[in-house]
């Protein structure tokens, strides 16, 4: 009855969006799940929302429930208590901005106070398509991912550049490390 459906599928997880407003956590998702680049104006999230995506990898079929939450200031006190249910983290900041880069840090401190200790974090520098505007370096990204031991690619939610790698990356680690 539930063959191929919503239903249909081996393991649930939860996968957060977290990072500065404006960084393309909506664009990502976005572009995962859906397959198109949201251009043009940009319209800050408001709160938390989600979608679903099936996987299939190794034959397990694999729901991810992706929660898109609001980079903005005035709704990190609504975020925070979602943290906690989260199987994995991107955290996401833009190559072109150079402030979202230095707040990842602060990022971190606060997945460590809120999250599950056991989380899989996965860092992404998002928007690599923007060549010439580009601010911080991809071995930067490199040095800082190595530095708290996570995960870490460059993304563009507008080329797709490992857009899908990101998501099946956390997907599989949270399969195989049961
Ligand atoms: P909040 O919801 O406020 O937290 O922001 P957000 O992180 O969801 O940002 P959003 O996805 O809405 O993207 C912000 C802006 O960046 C939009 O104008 C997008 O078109 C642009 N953008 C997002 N991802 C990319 C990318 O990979 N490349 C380029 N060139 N632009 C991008
Ligand atoms: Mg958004």
């Amino acid at each position: 009855l539930f063959k191929n459906s919503e239903f249909d599928f081996d393991i649930f997880v939860r996968i957060m969006l977290l990072g500065d407003s404006g960084v393309g956590k909506t664009c990502l998702l976005t572009k995962y799940r859906d397959g198109n680049f949201l251009s043009g104006n940009y319209i800050a999230t408001v709160g938390v929302d989600f979608k679903n995506k099936i996987v299939t990898i190794d034959q397990t079929r694999i729901k991810l429930q992706i929660w898109d939450t609001a980079g903005q200031e005035r709704f990190r006190s609504i975020t925070h208590a979602y943290y906690r249910d989260a199987h994995a983290l991107l955290l996401l900041y833009d190559v072109t901005n150079k402030t979202s880069f230095d707040n990842i840090r602060a990022w971190l401190g606060e997945i460590r106070e809120y999250a599950q200790g056991d989380v899989v974090i996965m860092l992404l520098g998002n928007k690599a398509d923007c060549g010439i505007q580009r601010a911080v370096r991809r071995e930067d990204g490199e040095r800082l991912s190595r530095e708290y031991n996570v995960f870490f690619m460059e993304t563009s939610a507008k080329s797709g550049q490992n857009v899908d790698l990101a998501f099946l990356t956390v997907a599989r680690e949270l399969k195989y490390r049961q």
